[in-house]
Formats: structure tokens, C-alpha cells, sequence
């Protein structure tokens, strides 16, 4: 029997610190009117102290997870992309789970620059259709606040802070992800790239001082190239999936530049209301744009059950991915604010519980066996 891969949940979380372009403005040398007309962006969020990658993820997953009306205990899947992770290990995914209390779950995190919810769509649709998995957590975040140069007019207008989240689940309803695929061109690595912090260039003084610990870009040469896969992936998935760009509904592109979305909807030959856009609140927010444009699209009614949805996208890596997802589900009815809370307290309170008596039989399981060489010896 054929199995398929349905989106049974989505959630998104975003910092509630906002950061307009005047405000930008006013320590570096740049403009509203310039940040609008080449970008489209008008503000974005920024994460305040208490927050990170991690946190948003985790707010992100419950939401999902709520709408989907499945306990974190039967999640046996959990992917975090992202460029931005809590540390480079252990994986922001080990934490998500920590914090879900998923115990069934693998946890790993995927690095594909802004291509990764699609990447790890792919993989864990792939999962599931195999039948090794289930359901699975399918998440995109970042604090790209952290890695930007705040005095680099050319990087720092650009990008934002949220995360989005999907949960797949498995059914033999045919529907769900109908076709996805994934590429990548190692050669243009360079074009950008976060220099430092891995093993080619550990954190020094000396890397802090040229600023290699910031995001470089050579903006021009990515906007050729994502002008250009945009179009050739969204044609090469549709055929895939066997359908006519007329039969799309709509389509999520990831959220770098208008301009770039509007270059794909000229190539497509598509109007531009066929196009989910919001890069205007949150600027590019990597990893999380889709999933985070994903969300409000299904609030705002673009994305109705048994629409057709494309989701595309381009990053660093260089890489691009596709999907075509037939939306299988109605909106889902919301529970009032309170009942939501409650909802929350109950099911994650055990978890958080569980984490700190597993932290403290650790230490006390090492004790123990201390003690009992030293009593052997
Ligand atoms: N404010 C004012 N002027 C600026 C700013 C700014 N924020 N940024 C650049 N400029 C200046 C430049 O210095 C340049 O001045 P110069 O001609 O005196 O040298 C001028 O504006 C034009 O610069 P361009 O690079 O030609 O501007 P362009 O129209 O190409 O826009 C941009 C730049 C917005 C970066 C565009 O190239 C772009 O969007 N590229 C794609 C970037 C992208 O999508 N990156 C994310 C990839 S996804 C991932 O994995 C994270």
C-alpha cells in the first residue's frame, strides 16, 4: 500500500522585538526608501536575550504539534534546519526534543542555508513514504541577529529572527507532499558564507578583529543565481509531481528579496498574486521563511484544503529545493487563549520535569560509582 506524506500541523514563532528600516537607518548608513526599493523589506524581527534559535523552535513545534492534535510522545522524527544552531552540538534538535519530551524521537539537525525546510521536508517525507517513520517534526529558525554585522549596510537590512514548523504525518490517503527535490552547487560556497567558527577557522582575537565571525555575501552574484533557480526549480517540480504551473494554487517562495520573487514570477509567466509574499514584516529569515510564510498563508485563507502549493527556495551553499504539497487540511479551529495555556502547561510540564530528574540521576548515578570504586578499592 502507497504511503504519503501529509502536513498535519504548523505553527510559527517570531520575537516580539521589531526593527524598522528608520530605525536601522539611524546607525548605519542606509534608508528606508533604499532598503524598500531594492528589497521590499520594510522590518524585521530581532531576538531579544531570552531568546534563541532553540526557544523559537520549541514555541514554533508546540504550535504545530496544537494544531495537529498529536502528543510530542508519538513524534518519532525531529528535524531543525537552520544556519543559526543553539551551538554547533549538540543539535538544536536534541534540545527541541529535550524540551517536547519526544522520547520515541531521532533528532539531528540539516544545513542547507535557506534551502533547509525544504531539505528536510524532503528527507522526512522520504521517511515517512519508506515507512522507517511516522510522524515527524519538520522545523526552520534562526537568530540570524546573531552572526550579522550590524554596522555592514549590506548584510545587516536583510535578514531576521523567527522560526516555523510543520508536522508530517504519514496516511495512505494519496496527498501530502506529491514531489520535492534537492540540489546543490559546492562551487559558488563562497558567495556566501560565514567564515569562521567551524574547523577551517576557529573563534580568535585575530578572526573577531576582521569580522569573520559575521555573514559575508557577494549579494549581486546570489541574486543572479536565485533569479535563476527559482524559475528552472519551480518547472522542474511541478513536472515532477505531473502537473501544469496553471494547476498551482500558490506559490511560497523563500523570502529574500521582491525583486527576486518578482523575477520568477516573470520567468514563470504567473501573476504576482499567485505568489505568497511577506518579506515586507520579516525580511529573510533563512531556514524559517517558508514554514513562517507557510503559517500565514493558511491563517490569511490563501491555502485552502485540496489547493496545490509550491514552496521553492535558494541559500547558501550553494543549494535549491522544491516542493509540491496538495494541502489536505481544513483550518484549524482555535481553542480560546486560556485552554491553550492550560493545553500547554500540562503537556510540557512533565517534560521540563522529566529533563531535570534525568539531569540529577546522572550526577547521581556518577556519584554512585565513584563511590562504589572507591569502596572496592
Ligand atoms: N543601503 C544603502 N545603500 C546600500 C545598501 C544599503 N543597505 N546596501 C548596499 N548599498 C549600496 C552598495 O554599496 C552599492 O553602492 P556602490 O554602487 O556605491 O558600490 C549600491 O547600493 C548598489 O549595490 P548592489 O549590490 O548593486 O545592490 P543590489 O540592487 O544588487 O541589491 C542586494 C543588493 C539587496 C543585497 C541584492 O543583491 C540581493 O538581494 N541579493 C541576494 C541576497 C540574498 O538573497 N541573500 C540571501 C541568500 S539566502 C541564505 O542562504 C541566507
Amino acid at each position: 500500500m502507497a504511503r504519503y506524506a501529509h502536513i498535519v500541523g504548523w505553527g510559527m514563532a517570531v520575537p516580539q522585538r521589531v526593527v524598522t528600516n528608520h530605525e536601522l537607518a539611524q546607525f548605519v548608513d542606509t534608508s528606508d526608501e533604499w532598503i524598500v526599493t531594492r528589497t521590499g523589506i520594510r522590518e524585521r524581527r530581532v531576538a531579544g536575550p531570552q531568546e534563541s534559535t532553540a526557544t523559537l523552535s520549541i514555541a514554533a513545534a508546540e504550535e504545530a504539534l496544537a494544531v495537529a492534535g498529536i502528543n510530542p510522545r508519538d513524534v518519532d522524527l525531529i528535524l531543525v534546519a537552520t544556519v543559526t544552531p543553539e551551538h554547533l552540538f549538540p543539535a538544536t534538535a536534541c534540545l527541541v526534543q529535550d524540551a517536547l519530551g519526544a522520547p520515541r524521537a531521532g533528532a539531528f539537525d540539516l544545513l542547507a542555508g535557506c534551502s533547509g525546510f525544504i531539505y528536510a521536508l524532503h528527507m522526512a517525507a522520504a521517511a515517512i513514504r519508506a515507512g522507517t517513520h511516522d510522524i515527524a517534526l519538520v522545523i526552520g529558525a534562526e537568530t540570524l541577529s546573531r552572526i550579522v554585522n550590524w554596522r555592514d549596510r549590506n548584510t545587516c537590512v536583510l535578514f531576521g529572527d523567527g522560526a516555523g514548523a510543520v508536522v508530517l504525518k504519514g496516511s495512505e490517503t494519496p496527498g501530502g507532499v506529491l514531489a520535492s527535490m534537492i540540489r546543490a552547487d559546492g562551487s559558488g560556497g563562497e558567495l556566501l558564507i560565514l567564515p569562521a567558527g567551524g574547523s577551517r577557522m576557529p573563534i580568535s582575537e585575530a578572526v573577531v578583529r576582521d569580522g569573520c565571525h559575521f555573514v559575508r555575501m557577494n549579494g549581486r552574484e546570489v541574486f543572479r543565481f536565485a533569479t535563476r533557480v527559482m524559475e528552472k526549480a519551480t518547472r522542474e517540480v511541478v513536472a515532477q509531481a505531473g502537473l501544469r504551473l496553471e494547476d498551482v494554487d500558490l506559490i511560497i517562495p523563500h523570502q529574500a528579496n521582491i525583486r527576486i520573487i518578482e523575477a520568477a514570477a516573470k520567468g514563470l509567466g504567473l501573476p504576482m498574486d499567485r505568489f505568497f509574499v511577506n518579506i515586507d514584516r520579516y525580511g529573510n529569515t533563512s531556514s524559517a521563511s517558508i514554514p513562517i510564510a507557510l503559517c500565514e498563508a493558511v491563517q490569511q485563507g490563501r491555502l485552502k484544503s485540496g489547493d496545490t502549493a509550491v514552496m521553492v527556495a535558494f541559500g547558501a551553499g550553494l543549494t535549491w529545493a522544491a516542493a509540491v504539497v496538495r494541502w489536505g487540511m481544513p483550518l484549524a479551529r482555535p481553542r480560546p487563549p486560556w485552554l491553550e495555556r492550560l493545553g500547554r502547561i500540562t503537556l510540557y510540564l512533565p517534560a521540563q520535569l522529566h529533563s531535570r530528574l534525568m539531569r540529577l540521576w546522572r550526577r547521581f548515578d556518577a556519584w554512585l560509582s565513584r563511590f562504589l570504586r572507591q569502596e572496592g578499592e
